[in-house]
């Protein structure tokens, strides 16, 4: 896997200080067009929904001096026809010198990158990742609070299947960042990442069920993330919390005039349009920022710009395991890619999960 990003786990706390330094620097720089990447191609894949994320990146890439081609449409794609993402992969590392990859399955990032001779980027792979966006959030936070360190974030919503809390809330937890879940039932972390939260980095988190009961006064920032309907395996779990969160003025009159309201957008019902006006409203900003991070991203992963020990090279507790078992997350990359080794993960404890969605082997717990 050369230079890829699949999860935040893979990027140290020093590789993420140094993409910030470097994304100001592009920053700076506004609009102009530099002369960083002209010889290289990006390829956006995308087999999901996006506006933010592709046009970010393609922006990033353009800026930078670079090309860009691009697959939006899965449907229009050789997908249909049954390629499978490995075979697909092979083909565009010949077009392009990094991928940018978007996929609704869970571990798919991680096959493309045992696939490709480019680096891939994780754009979102299904409700399991999307590292991407956690710079973005990290780097918002930074620049508007001032510090990473021990600020405290309130994460709100749909904080089961939102893939840019799985990321978020890991790259908090690096920073000893203190975190505050606010989740309606059914909705809260999957009890796989609370484990490794509490048991990695000691993280302490408080959980409520409502905004209302929630200490949103101690908080620099609220996270608020939208409903994941297209997540839900069955459609009356989705209807029994649909409008179930609405983040409203009035909620967040405990909220400190000097933090700040983030959202990866879009938002639908849960974010009130006449926050908006609310000088803590930041989440436009947030999204704006997405193209300087994307630059110094993709010029690092390029080798275009040398950021200092890039590379988380601790990977945590998991180590491989001899024993195959197939996974039993039917929204795993392993059960819809023919041809790829199954691979299991084992704590020092014994359990298990699966090398591809991180899913837990007895419980299925993500
Ligand atoms: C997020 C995503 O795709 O996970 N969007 C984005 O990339 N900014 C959040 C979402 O769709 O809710």
């Amino acid at each position: 896997m050369i230079n890829s990003l699949i999860s935040i786990r893979d990027i140290s706390n020093a590789g993420i200080l140094g993409l910030f330094e470097l994304a100001q620097e592009y920053n700076a720089q506004g609009r102009k067009r530099l002369d960083v990447a002209h010889n290289a191609i990006i390829a956006t894949l995308f087999y999901e929904p996006s506006t933010r994320t592709r046009m970010s990146f393609e922006a990033a890439m353009l800026r930078l001096g670079g090309q860009v081609i691009s697959m939006a449409d899965p449907g229009a794609s050789s997908a249909v026809k049954g390629e499978t993402l490995a075979d697909t992969v092979r083909i565009v590392e010949s077009y392009a010198d990094i991928i940018a990859l978007r996929h609704p399955r869970e571990g798919a990032a991680q096959v493309a990158a045992e696939h490709a001779g480019v680096p891939i980027i994780n754009a979102g792979d299904g409700a399991r990742e999307h590292p991407t966006q956690t710079l973005v959030d990290l780097y918002t936070i930074y620049r508007e609070i001032g510090r990473l360190e021990g600020v405290t974030v309130a994460l709100c919503g749909d904080l089961k299947h939102g893939r840019t809390v799985h990321s978020l809330a890991q790259g908090l937890a690096r920073f000893g960042a203190h975190m505050i879940c606010v989740a309606p039932p059914g909705l809260e972390l999957p009890p796989a990442l609370v484990a490794t939260l509490t048991q990695n980095f000691g993280v302490n988190i408080d959980s409520f069920s409502t905004l209302d009961a929630a200490p949103l006064g101690d908080c620099d920032a609220l996270y608020v993330t939208r409903l994941q309907k297209e997540r839900f395996a069955d459609p009356a779990e989705l209807e029994k919390v649909r409008h179930s969160y609405v983040v409203s003025h009035d909620s967040l009159t405990r909220l400190r005039t000097n933090a700040i309201i983030l959202h990866p957008l879009p938002r639908v019902d849960e974010l009130d349009f006449a926050l908006d006006g609310d000088p803590r409203a930041a989440y436009f900003r947030q999204a704006a920022y997405g193209v300087p991070v994307r630059m110094a991203l993709i010029s690092a992963l390029l080798g275009l710009r040398d950021i200092a020990n890039l590379y988380e090279t601790v990977h945590g507790e998991w180590g491989r395991y001899p024993r195959l078992y197939n996974c039993e997350n039917a929204r795993c990359i392993i059960n819809a890619e023919p041809g790829i080794p199954i691979r299991t993960e084992v704590r020092k404890d014994g359990t298990r999960r699966c090398g591809y969605c991180e899913k837990m082997e007895a419980a299925c717990q993500r």
